[in-house]
């Protein structure tokens, strides 16, 4: 399908897929898709936000709705938001799970990548919830997390040195937001882990260690083979995926190599608003 020409009744069949498939909406060789094209696409499936937390730079002249991600460099500055990603440190997170509402979904519309290395994790929430073996359910049930965008950032910076500290304004205006680690997906109905780790400064309960070992234990069935893929990008290729029933994670790439991917996220139903 070329989404640049999709009809609005097929745009709205793809959000009803999206939907269905617990998170992850995969669309290749969309080569030659405009930003104004990619834009109309992006909004058959909620209110797009604008980005206003980020550099402006970061953001694409003209279309503010748009954020570049990659290591797009223009007189010794990025001019894209650059996250490194380590080997064997996989950063699982959903995007912005500090802020209610967080954005119901993002969008990425690769144009520039490497042959090799910078694919992105995926892993469904609900697909692990249904798995979870009984004991681990019991313990995730009734539990919180706090999730904190001052925590990420700690996060980030150990191996992004280039990242400067979030101002306080930012900071903020982005308090932490209080989440279960079992939540219902305010849209399907269906039962979802929500633990996105790099975002989560700390888990409920009387026994610190216990709650760290909880959350280990949690991600390590979510994020396990039954429940991840890693996607392999190429340019033209368009991925939507539900930030409320999917974790997703960036990998290393040769950071001589260009990469650029415009990325946009769009407003929807939270769990938290929605119980
Ligand atoms: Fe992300």
């Amino acid at each position: 399908m070329r989404l640049a020409d999709a009809a609005p009744e097929e745009l709205a069949r793809l959000r009803r897929v999206w939907l269905e498939s617990g998170g992850l909406l995969v669309l290749p060789g969309q080569d030659g898709l405009s930003p104004e094209a990619f834009l109309r696409f992006c909004r058959a499936f909620g209110p797009l936000e604008d980005n206003a937390k980020y550099d402006p730079d970061f953001r694409l002249p003209g279309h503010p709705e748009i954020l570049r991600l990659g290591n797009l460099r223009e007189d010794g500055r990025y001019r894209s938001l650059f996250v490194r990603a380590e080997p064997g440190d996989i950063q699982w997170h959903t995007d912005d799970s500090f802020r209610c509402p967080q954005p119901a979904g993002s969008i990425f519309h690769c144009l520039v990548h490497p042959e090799t290395g910078g694919g992105t994790w995926y892993a469904g929430m609900a697909h692990a919830m249904d798995a979870l073996p009984p004991s681990l359910r019991k313990r995730a049930e009734g539990r919180f997390a706090v999730h904190s965008y001052a925590h990420l950032d700690e996060v980030l910076r150990r191996t992004n040195p280039h990242r400067p500290p979030l101002p306080f304004a930012v900071r903020r205006a982005h308090p932490p937001v209080v989440r279960p680690l079992a939540s219902v997906h305010p849209e399907t109905g269906r039962e979802t882990l929500c633990i996105p780790v790099c975002h989560i400064a700390s888990v409920s309960g009387p026994e610190p260690d216990e709650a760290a070992a909880l959350l280990d234990e949690l991600t390590a069935h979510a994020t396990g083979p039954d429940f991840s893929v890693r996607y392999r990008w190429r340019p033209g290729d368009v991925a939507v995926w539900d930030n409320r029933s999917a974790m997703h994670a960036g990998s290393p790439f040769d950071e001589t190599q260009p990469r650029l991917l415009h990325r946009v996220t769009f407003a929807g139903p939270d769990a938290l608003l929605s119980a």
